[in-house]
């Protein structure tokens, strides 16, 4: 089992995507660790898109993530990390593949909805950094056993 970082954007929260695309996750059988809302700080974000520091789109992606409340997920599952990728999709929502979120929700890369963490040392550097230890929640579903074999 693996855990992987989801953020719904301030696009998705403004557009009121929030239940549609939680419902992605939930349908393909992830499992939810812990979720919050929250209006993201400066230096929250900085931390959070540090490797992007530089690039053209960098201050422009910090001001569009600050800029409203977004809903950060842990997301539980087999090879969590992939399949989350693949459910949302590559980067810009006009070349995603159909039945991807971005592809099913989006036009534009400056609002592509969802952000989902690319490896496994993103995945626990980026968990660290959104949850404390006591907000992730371990459980098992009923349904458990009819997605796994
Ligand atoms: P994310 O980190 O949000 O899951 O997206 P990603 O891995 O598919 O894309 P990444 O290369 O990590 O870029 C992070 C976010 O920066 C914005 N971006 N804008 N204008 C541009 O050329 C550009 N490139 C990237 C997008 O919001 C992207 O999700
Ligand atoms: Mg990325």
């Amino acid at each position: 089992m693996e855990r992987t970082l989801v953020i719904l954007k301030p696009d998705a929260v403004q557009r009121g995507l929030i239940g549609a695309i939680l419902q992605r996750f939930e349908r393909r059988g992830l499992r939810i660790a812990g979720m919050k809302l929250l209006q993201v700080s400066d230096s929250l974000a900085r931390q959070h898109y540090a490797v992007h520091e530089g690039r053209p789109f960098f201050d422009g992606l910090i001001q569009f993530i600050t800029s409203g409340p977004v809903v950060v997920m842990a997301l539980e599952g087999k090879d969590a990390i992939a399949v989350t990728r693949t459910t949302v999709g590559a980067t810009a929502p006009g070349k995603a593949a159909p039945g991807t979120i971005r592809a099913d929700f989006g036009m534009d890369i400056g609002f592509n909805l969802v952000h989902a963490s690319d490896g496994p040392e993103t995945a626990a550097q980026e968990l660290a950094l959104w949850f404390g230890a006591d907000e992730l929640v371990n459980y098992s579903r009923v349904i458990d056993p009819w997605i796994y074999e």
